[in-house]
């Protein structure tokens, strides 16, 4: 049975000090939950909350991590580094980094590598924008992403690799994919890593919705076969909201 998961996106929110107070606040709430349940926070706050959350069932990613190994790369944070903190997932892919930071296949495939080699687990984020779904192109992108990226790792190292389908069009503007668009595309994901690493490791692989998904919409997204859980951003700032998402989980 492929882990269902509730995981958390903070992207550039919160000082330190909010950051803590948050997952502080998660702690507390979070005794025994039905799923997984992971907190990406923003570099800075990896070591802190992780040492908080020692003995917690809560994870935490980082958003990112270099995909170079070390050195002079002024401002950039290796996996090993995000390793080092007590993290144990590393957000991959995400569509803000993709076009605003301008990381392509290459660079993808290249971060993936360096994270597992370090012991961390990807959440890797595919989807299309709006005017690729308009020209029913989703399927070939989300397929292109993971053939440019992921699809050359071996069936062991795919075992860490948790799938997160967010639609460009769906993040941070309230238009959430439709349950059925969602498991539409998440049955075509899967699929996609049955044809690659077998029908065992497809069946095993968790896939997130992420796209406006809120303490609203979350049960009956969450209620397809294909969709094990969400990538949380907006409501995951909100600790309330956050853990009536896991609870619909
Ligand atoms: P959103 O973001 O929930 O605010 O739409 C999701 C994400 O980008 O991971």
């Amino acid at each position: 049975m492929r882990t269902k998961m509730v995981a958390g996106n903070w992207k550039m929110n919160k000082t330190l000090q909010e950051g803590v107070a948050l997952a502080t606040e998660l702690k507390e709430a979070v005794k025994n939950p039905s799923c997984a349940v992971v907190i990406g926070t923003p570099f800075i706050h990896l070591a802190s909350v992780a040492e908080l959350l020692k003995g917690s069932p809560i994870k935490v990613a980082a958003e990112n991590c270099a995909d170079k190994e070390k050195g002079a790369y002024t401002g950039e944070v290796s996996a090993a580094m995000v390793k080092s903190t007590g993290a144990e997932y590393v957000i991959l892919g995400h569509s803000e980094r993709r076009a605003y930071y301008h990381e392509d296949y290459a660079i993808l495939r290249e971060k993936v590598l360096l994270a597992l080699e370090n012991g961390l687990k990807p959440i890797f984020c595919i989807g299309e924008v709006k005017e690729e779904r308009e020209a029913g192109k989703q399927n070939e992108v989300v397929k292109a992403q993971l053939e440019g990226s992921v699809f050359n790792l071996s069936a062991e190292e795919w075992k860490n690799i948790t799938l997160a389908y967010e639609p460009v069009w769906a993040i941070g503007t309230g238009l959430t994919a439709t349950p059925e668009q969602a498991q539409e595309m998440h049955a075509y994901l899967r699929s996609l890593v049955a044809e690659k690493y077998g029908k065992e490791a497809a069946d095993n692989t968790t896939i997130l919705y992420g796209g406006s998904c809120n303490e609203k919409n979350a049960a009956e997204l969450f209620a397809n076969p294909d969709v094990d859980g969400g990538l949380i951003g907006g409501a995951a700032l909100v600790a309330e909201k956050f853990l009536a998402i896991i609870a619909a989980r």
